[in-house]
């Protein structure tokens, strides 16, 4: 059996810089047509020259393939001019508040200061992408922000804003009462529980932020993608570490998806007999939520069994060495 996908989209994707973006950007751009590339590199990405910079190294890194990387700027309060400039280059603006996942230091402490700018990118027509956490218990953490969505959702009625990489139940009822929410989901949290996590030996390669919740989060979610819930797009959150930043006390978040992304979908579509859907939850519903047309690229999958490598350069990929029953016609 063989699907072809117009133009899969990962629209949240974590590349990093150096030998990391190079080992990995490959992975995305061969199954790709594009990608939603984070700001939170050391130092993030601020400005349009260090963004222009790092998208022509992230074209590099991915050549011979055909991909287009839509980029971010980490969100600051950046003046108008500022903002106008960047628009041309920017796909949106990813805000985190400060503090709460890997490299989001210099992010937000005062989530009141950051309206004016959310006035000019509401008035600009620039999307919010946002890391929707709070500071306070780790499985409360993206239920205790929902209220900062509802109210930016109200306050700012013509401004896309993105809930990234949603965990709960809750988040889906959100997405639900506002137009101008839309979410993603990684494909993570669509196979996992907490209790992989940590319910037996810690397994520090499925650490992330958010963390994995409840099964019956998981169950919601997963319902919600296989329908191609309007509004509700793939994004990956690949987000790769060097094995020795995984397996160490004190363990980085993150969870390296890349390469396993449109095999292991195809899988879980195809045993729920919603392989019909595919198209629109890696593709269609991101056009429609940012309306953008992405390059023309057709990714063939395959049934036909391979096994996931051990690694990827110093990166351990999710379902290493297990053998997956789809694969990418490459
Ligand atoms: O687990 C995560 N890793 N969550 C994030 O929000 C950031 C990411 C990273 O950059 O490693
Ligand atoms: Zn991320």
């Amino acid at each position: 059996m063989e699907i072809k996908l117009h133009a899969p989209l990962d629209m949240h994707l974590h590349l990093r810089e150096g030998a990391m973006l190079q080992t990995v950007a490959p992975l995305s751009a061969r199954d790709f047509a594009a990608a939603v590339v984070m700001p939170n590199l050391v130092p993030p990405v601020t400005s349009l020259e260090r963004l222009l910079a790092y998208r022509q190294a992230v074209l590099d890194a991915a050549a011979p393939h055909q991909f287009a990387p839509l980029m971010t700027l980490f969100f600051q309060p950046y003046p108008e001019e500022i903002l106008r400039a960047a628009q041309p280059h920017i796909i949106g603006v990813k805000l985190y508040p400060d503090g709460v996942t890997t490299n989001s230091a210099g992010g937000v402490n005062d989530l009141a200061a950051v309206e004016p700018t959310l006035a000019i990118l509401e008035r600009l027509g620039i999307p919010l992408l946002v890391h929707g956490e709070s500071h306070g218990f780790v499985l409360d953490r993206e239920s205790e922000f929902l209220p900062v969505y509802a109210h930016w959702a109200q306050r700012f009625p013509k401004l896309t804003i993105v809930m990234e990489h949603i965990t709960t139940a809750e988040a889906l009822t959100l997405l639900e009462r506002y137009s101008n929410l839309a979410a993603t989901v990684t494909l993570h949290h669509l196979l996992l529980t907490l209790d992989d996590v940590a319910g037996g030996l810690l397994c520090p390669h499925l650490f992330c932020k958010p963390i994995a919740k409840r099964p019956e989060d998981r169950a919601a979610l997963l319902e919600a993608a296989l329908a191609a819930r309007p509004r509700l797009m793939f994004g990956s959150d690949s987000a790769p570490h060097p094995i020795d930043r995984k397996e160490t006390a004190g363990c980085a978040a993150g969870v390296f998806t890349a390469p396993v992304i449109l095999p292991i979908l195809a899988e879980l579509f195809a045993r729920h007999n919603a392989l019909d859907r595919l198209q629109a939850f890696v593709s269609d519903n991101a056009r429609a939520v940012y309306g953008f047309t992405p390059p023309n690229k057709l990714v063939t999958l395959r049934q036909a069994p391979w096994q996931v490598p051990a690694r990827y350069g110093e990166v351990v990929p999710f379902y290493a060495g297990e053998t997956l029953a789809w694969q990418v016609d490459g």
